[in-house]
């Protein structure tokens, strides 16, 4: 049995939809989760910020004792993670896009919507894996409006501007960005009938699946869990506390790692 924490990060609360859903399939483990608000949104940001970014949140991660890291956000998953990889040559490091994209060539439907970040999309990642029935949706106003706790009106909005125009053409929409199953039910409100695929939901199962060929998974609980801003506490938890419980856990500030 390993007891070292599991990382877990993104660049803001989106990344907790996947800590969710890690808590409840291995409830034992200790998770240290950072929401790297201080740099967000990372959807606009360059790949050299980006590396940047997240080459300093996994040596943090080094410096606690992490030996698995999941990048609970796909644009760092589509731009950085093989470089990560090679840097961090000791740790495993789990992104979301091939969980992903694994679980919509399980559903074998024909037209694919992708909502994703204008960095994500513009990586042509998700277009290239899916396949030619693949249309690639940059939403980049959607992640600010979560991390500012929008009201819904104003989200609505949005979205309906991005998806009115598309309205009859795709059976499936990858949420292709941890922040949108935060807003799923709006989502799929506004475009019936297609299925929703959560990348959230997708790449806890694949860390999941690898901890139990591992054998990595806690018998007991050993330490507390730790979720840290690099941005204001206050608003972190205010965007955040509709969906994420936060009983069980350690909730701080920690000073932005990337000056
Ligand atoms: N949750 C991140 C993702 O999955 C959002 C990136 C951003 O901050 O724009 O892409």
């Amino acid at each position: 049995m390993n007891n070292s924490p599991i990382g877990v990060f993104d660049s803001g609360v989106g990344g907790l939809t996947v800590l969710k859903e890690l808590a409840d399939l291995m409830p034992n483990e200790t998770y240290i989760y950072i929401g790297d608000n201080c740099h967000s949104p990372y959807g606009d940001k360059s790949r050299q910020e980006l590396l940047a970014y997240t080459t300093d949140i996994l040596s943090y991660f080094q410096t606690q004792g992490t030996d698995l890291v999941v990048m609970a956000c796909n644009t760092t998953s589509s731009l950085v993670l093989e470089e990560l990889r090679l840097r961090f040559d000791k740790m495993t490091i789990i992104g979301v896009i091939d969980a992903t994209v694994e679980k919509v060539s399980q559903t074998q439907k024909e037209r694919v919507l992708v909502m994703a970040t204008a960095a994500t999309i513009a990586s042509g990642v998700y277009q290239q894996k899916i396949g030619a029935s693949s249309y690639g949706l940059a939403c980049p106003k959607l992640v600010p409006l979560i991390e500012q706790a929008a009201p819904q009106a104003m989200i609505e909005a949005y979205l309906k501007t991005l998806l009115e125009p598309l309205q009859g053409q795709f059976d499936q929409i990858v949420l292709g960005c941890t922040h949108y199953p935060i807003i799923q039910d709006m989502i799929g409100h506004l475009y019936p009938g297609a299925q929703l695929i959560s990348s959230s939901e997708a790449v806890a199962h694949a860390v999941y699946q690898y901890c139990l060929q591992a054998n990595r998974i806690a018998s007991k609980k050993t330490a507390r869990s730790k979720i840290y801003t690099t941005g204001a506490l206050e608003s972190f938890v205010l965007s955040s506390r509709s969906f994420f419980d936060y009983r069980g856990y350690d909730v701080r500030y920690l000073p932005p790692l990337t000056k």
